[in-house]
């Protein structure tokens, strides 16, 4: 169920789409979306934060601009960071908030920056130590049947965290988006990869790339090495690295240039099981077996 939840080989990140004076303008980031559209890649990832609202509100202003292109693209958005980045001596504190009134709020504000229906998913960004687990469960629930999200997911939660938040649903909890990369393989080692495709979620992985780290270093040679040997782009090997594993994790990538996102496409599905150890080798800078 999980690997076939996307079917893309990744989703387009948006947090940096407002870095991108191009993106500011309607038609410009239309052609953007539409290019995106025309190589299969139809899901992007928001978040309420991103550049505190303007990624949304530039991508809704897109498809306002272009109205046919809202029925083709697919809406992964997330919530719960409060305050983020709050003026210095404006007394305001960053939080998390999963409560149903900042949650549903939040799924109003987003549908509204991004002129959609519907949130295909919705995912509470970063868990809140505060939450009421059958308040923000019964909230999710009623936002699904209400029709606002398609599915409830999470992102960055311990495993006793969402089986808290599930154990208070009818509906069942969809995708979980956490930090994995080759540079960052912890929830391959502390089980709570194991346990999120234990529990049928929908594997995400943020920064695929480390942020663009894993271009450098023993592992930009062993990727450059293996690119030239396999006709692909060190980028590409590096999102197969991911989706060879159990569920295939769909990486979620923070490029929004055009021909870096074409490398990306560049590679196979997945990876020998060889060239899959000799990165997590490269990376770790020993023998891994
Ligand atoms: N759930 C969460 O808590 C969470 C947290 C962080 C991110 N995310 C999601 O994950 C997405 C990706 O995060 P990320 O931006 O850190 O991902 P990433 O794909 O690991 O890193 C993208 C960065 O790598 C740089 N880069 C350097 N060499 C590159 C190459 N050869 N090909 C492609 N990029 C290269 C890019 O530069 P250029 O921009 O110059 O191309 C960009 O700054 C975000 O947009 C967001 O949607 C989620």
């Amino acid at each position: 169920m999980p690997a076939a939840t996307f079917n893309v080989p990744f989703l387009l990140g948006m947090m940096r789409l407002h870095e991108s004076p191009a993106m500011h303008d309607p038609e410009l980031l239309a052609d953007w979306i539409e290019a995106r559209l025309e190589q299969g890649l139809h899901w992007f990832d928001h978040a309420d934060i991103y550049g505190n609202g303007q990624g949304e509100t530039l991508f809704g202003a897109a498809l306002r601009a272009r109205p046919a292109l809202a029925q083709r693209v697919n809406i992964v958005t997330k919530a719960s960071i409060a305050n983020d980045n709050p003026e210095p001596g404006s007394g305001k504190v960053k939080h998390y908030n999963a409560s149903p009134a900042y949650l549903n709020s939040a799924i109003d504000a987003s549908l509204a920056r991004l002129n959609v229906e519907r949130l295909d998913h919705f995912l509470i960004h970063r868990p809140d130590l505060l939450m009421d687990a059958e308040a923000t469960g019964r909230a999710l629930d009623d936002a699904i049947e209400a029709g606002k999200i398609g599915a409830a997911g999470i992102s960055n939660h311990l495993p006793s965290q969402w089986r808290r938040l599930q154990g208070a649903m009818h509906q069942r909890l969809s995708a979980n988006q956490i930090e994995l990369s080759i540079a960052h393989t912890t929830p391959l080692f502390d089980g709570s990869f194991d346990e999120l495709c234990a529990d049928g979620h929908a594997p995400m992985a943020w920064s695929p790339l480390a942020g663009g780290q894993l271009m450098q270093g023993a592992v930009g040679d062993c990727l450059a090495k293996w690119a030239t040997e396999l006709d692909s782009s060190p980028s590409a090997l590096a999102l197969a690295w991911l989706r060879s594993l159990p569920n295939s994790p769909v990486p979620v990538i923070g490029s929004v240039k055009p021909e870096r996102i074409s490398d990306m496409l560049k590679g196979p599905a997945t990876l020998p099981r060889e060239v899959w150890y000799e990165l997590l080798e490269a990376a770790r800078g020993h023998c891994v077996a």
